[in-house]
């Protein structure tokens, strides 16, 4: 099934539409399994969550969380480490509990082991309902870059200077940044029961229009998803100015 694509007038109504999908989720399936990202992208979509959560309206009590990647070298309370920022943008902010919070550890000793043990804690917790993701402007998801095998599994890799250029800007953090990541798989990814993909901006139109145009390729890891049957892609009018076909 081809994904689903809706277009949105700006970023509010997309945070509202995601949120509406977990709430509902969340009333099916109090423990659900949610995989998330990082990202400017998703900032507005975890302040929903937090007013929503505020109003009482999800409950986060029961759910297991799996973080998407991180960078190696990094432990997990630096500040530029994907896991302070979820803890900063969203855990912290509701009701999950510690236990239930998995991330992959950038500092850990053995690092083919923390992989190894992530897909089995995936596995054990009976695998993932709703996975959220972003797209890179290499169309990167995780961070699985382009040539990434579209049957991979959580794994060390390599990130590209334009990654790395996106993610730290100025020329100070890109020479001190991390090279090198932990990701989940585009395999483990697409196991996911379902899939939410956010893309917002122009700069993000290439990626989209390659993501859902081309024909599936390892050149563009987000194309990957046009394999998978329940997959939505939510755009803002600039991240979809380039497909040709709206609705
Ligand atoms: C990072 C993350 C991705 C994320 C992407 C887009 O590289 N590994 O999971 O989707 O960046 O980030 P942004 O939303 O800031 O554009």
């Amino acid at each position: 099934m081809k994904p689903k694509i809706i277009i949105f007038e700006d970023t509010k109504e997309i945070a509202e539409y995601v949120v509406d999908i977990l709430e509902k989720e969340l009333k099916k399936k109090p423990a659900s399994v949610f995989c998330v990202p990082t990202g400017k992208t998703v900032i507005p979509v975890y302040e929903e969550i937090t007013k929503t959560y505020k109003e009482k309206k999800l409950d986060f009590s029961k759910v297991k969380i799996f973080d998407l990647d991180e960078y190696i070298g990094l432990k997990p309370e630096h500040k530029k480490s994907f896991r302070h920022f979820l803890d900063k943008n969203l855990y912290k902010k509701v009701n999950i509990k510690e236990n239930n919070i998995n991330f992959l550890n950038g500092a850990a000793i053995n690092i083919d082991n923390e992989c190894k043990q992530y897909e089995e804690k995936i596995k054990k917790a009976g695998g993932v309902d709703i996975t959220l993701l972003g797209i890179g402007v290499n169309g990167h998801i995780a961070f699985n870059e382009p040539g990434s095998p579209f049957d991979s599994r959580t794994r060390e890799i390599i990130l590209t200077y334009q990654t790395r250029a996106s993610n730290f800007g100025r020329l100070y953090s890109l020479m001190i940044s991390p090279k090198k990541a932990l990701t989940m798989g585009i395999g483990t990814i697409l196991k996911s029961r379902k899939i939410i993909l956010i893309a917002i901006g122009r700069h993000k139109a290439k990626a989209v229009k390659a993501m859902l145009e081309s024909e599936p390729n390892t050149n563009c890891p987000a194309s990957a998803l046009q394999k998978h049957d329940d997959v939505t892609v939510l755009l803002d009018k600039k991240a979809a100015s380039l497909l040709k076909k709206k609705n």
